[in-house]
């Protein structure tokens, strides 16, 4: 195996919880129901699509369009005040290290994330140059399950999908990475998923599989 790819939001930060309360502020506001169960299914979709999944519990009249991206903008703007508030402090030990001496051993890095905010929050944390490519929502035309963002990923970094490990919290970036030809590798969530290749506890058990 020559690379790693990780998933963003779930893997290298926790910005889990603040998606939740972002979409929690604009269904409350919108009086539809939302809970975390709900919003566990919203793990690696992107951000319209997670939208649609939101409405299913929407009783008002049929949204159009417009309405639909004006919704998901306002969820964008709820998250994006929560991101301001991030440090490099919100990056782990065990993730920071453990990423420095899979560098160290020579493993090319890449992120493969759903998300637009991608490079904002690499940023925020610190982490722009801990990898050497980036593929992330802003480059992609279908999202998790389908293996775009993995395999535009493994190009940027040159590397086979088959030479590639994908580091992944979702049940759906376990699906993509699977649908791409790549060994997954799962954590929280999707270490309890069955199609996942290789379960892990915590970051730094990757190390063992280097
Ligand atoms: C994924 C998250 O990483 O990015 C999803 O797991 C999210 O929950 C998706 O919907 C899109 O994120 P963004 O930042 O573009 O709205
Ligand atoms: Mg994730």
């Amino acid at each position: 195996m020559k690379a790693f790819i990780f998933d963003l939001d779930g893997v290298i930060v926790f910005t889990d919880k603040f998606h939740y309360q972002a979409w929690k502020k604009m269904a409350d506001r919108m009086d539809i129901y939302f809970d975390e169960t709900i919003n566990n299914r919203l793990r690696g979709v992107s951000r319209m699509d997670s939208l649609e999944i939101i409405l299913e519990n929407y009783k008002g009249h049929k949204l159009g369009q417009r309405e639909k991206d004006l919704l998901a903008a306002e969820k964008n703007d709820n998250y994006r005040k929560l991101l301001e508030t991030m440090t490099p402090d919100d990056v782990s030990t065990d993730v920071r290290n453990t990423l420095k001496e899979l560098r160290h051993r020579g493993y090319k890095l890449a992120i493969g994330s759903s998300s637009k905010n991608t490079k904002f929050i690499l940023e925020r944390v610190g982490l722009m140059d801990a990898f050497d490519a980036i593929s992330d929502g802003t480059n992609i035309t279908k999202s998790k399950p389908d293996p775009e963002v993995f395999l535009k990923a493994a190009e940027y970094i040159g590397e086979s999908p088959k030479d590639c490990y994908v580091v992944e919290d979702a049940y759906s970036g376990i699906d993509a990475a699977e649908a791409g030809g790549m060994t997954s590798v799962g954590i929280g969530d999707a270490a309890g998923y069955d199609k996942t290749d290789i379960k892990i506890q915590k970051f730094s058990d990757i190390l063992s599989l280097s």
